[in-house]
């Protein structure tokens, strides 16, 4: 085999090792996400927060979590601790696996719609 064929193949093997690659990591935040929304309905983040994370209230109004934009440090801060009115959630409830597929569907919602959005709004 001549030395650029040798690079040919090469190229080639690593250009497939490189596409599955793509693949399997989208494929695998797709399934954090999907596991992501499960556990949100399950251990009842949506009871507060909205099933599309659109916000609620509970004694007072709840934030929107669609598309968080709170760094994951201080995402799982908030939600092992519970702030005032919010359940905590320990390790023991909540796995720290089950807490970043909540991030990953949490951020992988479209959020709100500006106004401009919205003909009724805009007459
Ligand atoms: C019983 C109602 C309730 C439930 C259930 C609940 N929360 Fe909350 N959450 C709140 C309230 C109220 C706040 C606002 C706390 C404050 O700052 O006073 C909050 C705040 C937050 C914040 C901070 C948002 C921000 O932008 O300031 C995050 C993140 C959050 N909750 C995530 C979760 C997740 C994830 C779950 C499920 C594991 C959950 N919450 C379940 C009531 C709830």
């Amino acid at each position: 085999m001549t030395s650029f064929n040798r690079s040919l193949v090469l190229g080639l093997v690593l250009l497939v090792l490189g596409a599955d690659e793509v693949a399997w990591s989208q494929s695998a935040q797709a399934d954090d996400t999907a596991s992501g929304k499960r556990v949100y309905i399950s251990v009842g983040c949506f009871t507060c927060h909205g099933r599309s994370g659109q916000g609620g209230s509970f004694n007072y109004p709840v934030p929107a979590l669609a598309r968080t934009a709170l760094p994951v440090e201080a995402f799982n801060a908030i939600v092992r601790t519970g702030p005032n009115d919010m359940p905590a959630y320990p390790a023991s409830v909540l796995s720290d696996k089950d807490l970043a597929d909540i991030r990953a569907f949490l951020r992988s919602l479209p959020g709100r719609r500006p106004a401009e959005d919205f003909p009724l709004l805009n007459q």
